[in-house]
C-alpha cells in the first residue's frame, strides 16, 4: 500500500471549549499507481484527509501511513523533507510567485535539497516539452495566460517525481476548457506509477475512465 489511514480520527479546536470532529474512524488504503477521487460536499473533511496524507496536520486517533512511513507519528522537523521526497501538490489557485519566472517557480522546492544541475535541467526540460511551455521556461509567470500557469503549476508538482500526487479541488477556479485540460493531464500522469488522489466535488470527475476508485465522503466519514 502506497497510503493507509487506519481508523482515523481528527477533531480540531474551536476557541477554547468546543472541537469539530473533521474526520471519524476513517479507512482508506491506496495502492501503487492507484488514482482515487475523494469526493463530497464543502466540510466533508476531503482537505483535511489530504493534509494528513502530506503530514501537514496529525491526526487526533488512529494512523497514517505513507509509502511505509507512520506520518502521524512523524517528529515535525522531518515533515517538510518527507512532502519534498514523497508529494507533489496542485493546488486550487495556482500558489505560483507572480514575479519569478516559470523555470524558477518549478524549481522553488528543490532550492533546500541543493539538485545536481545537470539533472535539474534535463528534467525542466522534460516537463516543459510534455506540458508544451519549453518556449516559456523564462517568461515571468504574471505574464503567463492561465492555462500555461496552470501546466507550470503543474510542472512544479512533478518536479521531484513524487510517488503521490495530491490535487485540492484542482478545477475549482478553471473554465471548463482548462478544466478538461488538467483532466487529460491527469489521465497521462496515470502511466507514471504515482498515486494521485484528487479532492474534488466537480462533476467532471464523475466516472471517468483513469479514475480507479471514488470514495464518497459525508460529515468526515466515508459511505
Ligand atoms: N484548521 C481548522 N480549524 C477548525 N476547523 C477546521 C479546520 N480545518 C477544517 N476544519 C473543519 O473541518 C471540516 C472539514 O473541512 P475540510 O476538510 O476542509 O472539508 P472539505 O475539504 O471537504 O471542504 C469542516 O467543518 C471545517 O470547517
Ligand atoms: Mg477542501
Amino acid at each position: 500500500m502506497m497510503i493507509e489511514l487506519k481508523n482515523v480520527t481528527k477533531e480540531f479546536k474551536v476557541g477554547t471549549h468546543d472541537k469539530i470532529t473533521a474526520l471519524k474512524n476513517v479507512n482508506i488504503h491506496i495502492k501503487k499507481g492507484e488514482v482515487v477521487l475523494l469526493k463530497g460536499p464543502s466540510g466533508s473533511g476531503k482537505s483535511t484527509i489530504l493534509s494528513l496524507i502530506a503530514a501537514l496536520n496529525k491526526p487526533t486517533s488512529g494512523e497514517v501511513i505513507v509509502d511505509g512511513k507512520r506520518v502521524s507519528k512523524m517528529a515535525d522537523n522531518f515533515t517538510s523533507l518527507f512532502r519534498r521526497e514523497h508529494i507533489g501538490f496542485i493546488f486550487q489557485k495556482f500558489n505560483l510567485i507572480p514575479t519569478l519566472s516559470a523555470k524558477e517557480n518549478v524549481i522553488v522546492p528543490l532550492i533546500p535539497s541543493n539538485p545536481d544541475q545537470e539533472k535539474l535541467n534535463n528534467r525542466l526540460r522534460e516537463l516543459f516539452g510534455q506540458f508544451s511551455i519549453k518556449s516559456k521556461m523564462n517568461v515571468i509567470v504574471k505574464n503567463l495566460s492561465g492555462g500555461e500557469q496552470q501546466r507550470v503549476a503543474i510542472a512544479r508538482a512533478l518536479i521531484n517525481n513524487p510517488r503521490i500526487i495530491i490535487a485540492d479541488e484542482p478545477t475549482a477556479n478553471l473554465d471548463e476548457k482548462l478544466s478538461l485540460e488538467f483532466i487529460k493531464i491527469m489521465r497521462n500522469l496515470k502511466n507514471s506509477n504515482s498515486s494521485i488522489v484528487i479532492a474534488s466535488h466537480d462533476p467532471l470527475f464523475f466516472n471517468l475512465d483513469f479514475i480507479d476508485r471514488q470514495i464518497d465522503i459525508h460529515n468526515g466519514a466515508i459511505i
